[in-house]
């Protein structure tokens, strides 16, 4: 694996997880694989999971880490070729890319979506620039279209908790203050379809999302009949694709309740978090025995640590 930035960097799902889950049982059995090797994980954006988790993993393989809010702490950076640097672009992303490849065996790199122009974030613009100028193996780490860390996390989790070869997975939709990107969702799709998993996909009309990642998912706009027989119901909130970036909904009965649950099949449920309680998802079924929600963000340090295991060993 040369970079890590969606789920087609990976060429054997199943065995990458067989990984995560062998580190989750020894994580410092190759404590000395990263040494004198260093990471940095670059930050445009808020983390709290993914910067702990992947800071922690690479520790665990005897990594040395540097962390940077690039986004808030850097120089602004001029993303476009060929342009007079005389506005707000302090420092190309050409040689700032450059810097940080001479300083880093590995740059891992969060970027979120502007939520305003599709094409530009779609194009993934920012982390293909540090893979093109950077020189070095660069792990997604949430970009404006795919989070592979979480999604390999979920794929772990529903892993060591299925009860079924090919479990029911439903990925809901809910309501949010806020307008969020697809990411999550699109990732979510993604993994799941991948990995064989019959996935229904419900949402209100108008939050469909980029059919390059949900083709071969069952969509539904009844959320009741969505649930029915699921074994693991993933919520999450994301605004329109279509309608880019746009709230159309703060429908309150989206939001999955212990009532809904009742036509599951005693169904786990599933959120990346943060997680808006009692808006996205009630107290009651947060805080249930079904709820993997603390598991999922365990399983995010085997994720991370499976990932930077695989490069070291296959591309370093
Ligand atoms: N799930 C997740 O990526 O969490 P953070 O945004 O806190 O990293």
């Amino acid at each position: 694996m040369k970079h890590f930035t969606s789920v087609n960097d990976v060429a054997e799902i199943d065995k990458l997880i067989g990984q995560a889950l062998e580190i989750k049982k020894q994580p410092f059995a190759k404590q000395t694989l990263g040494k004198n090797k260093t990471i940095g994980l670059l930050f445009f954006n808020s983390s709290l999971r993914t910067r702990l988790s992947t800071q922690k993993a690479a520790t665990n393989l005897g990594m040395n880490v540097i962390v940077m809010n690039i986004g808030t702490e850097g120089w602004a950076l001029e993303m476009e070729d060929g342009q007079v640097m005389n506005g707000t672009g302090v420092e190309h992303i050409k040689d700032a890319a450059a810097v940080l490849g001479v300083y880093c065996t590995i740059i891992a790199v969060r970027c979120f979506p502007t939520l305003i122009d599709k094409e530009q974030d779609y194009s993934e613009k920012v982390l293909k620039s540090f893979i093109k100028y950077s020189g070095v193996p660069v792990v997604s780490m949430e970009s404006a279209t795919l989070h592979p860390l979480q999604s390999l996390a979920d794929m772990i989790t529903i892993c060591e908790t299925k009860q079924t070869a090919n479990p029911k997975v439903v990925l809901t939709w809910a309501p949010h203050c806020k307008a969020l990107p697809q990411v999550v969702a699109n990732s979510f799709a993604e993994w799941t379809l991948k990995s064989g998993y019959d996935l229904t996909i419900v949402h209100p009309k108008g939050y469909e999302l980029c059919t390059d990642y949900t083709d071969g998912a069952t969509i539904l706009h009844d959320q009741q009949a969505a649930l029915q027989d699921a074994d693991f119901v993933y919520v999450k909130n994301w605004s329109s694709y279509n309608d880019y970036g746009k709230v159309l909904t703060t429908d309150t009965d989206w939001m999955l309740t212990s009532e809904k649950m009742k036509v599951t099949n005693s169904a786990k449920v599933m959120h990346c978090l943060p997680v808006r309680r009692n808006l996205e998802v009630s107290d009651e079924v947060l805080d249930s025995a079904n709820s993997l929600i603390m598991q999922q963000a365990f399983n995010r340090e085997f994720a991370a640590q499976a990932v930077l295991q695989e490069i070291l060993e296959t591309t370093l």
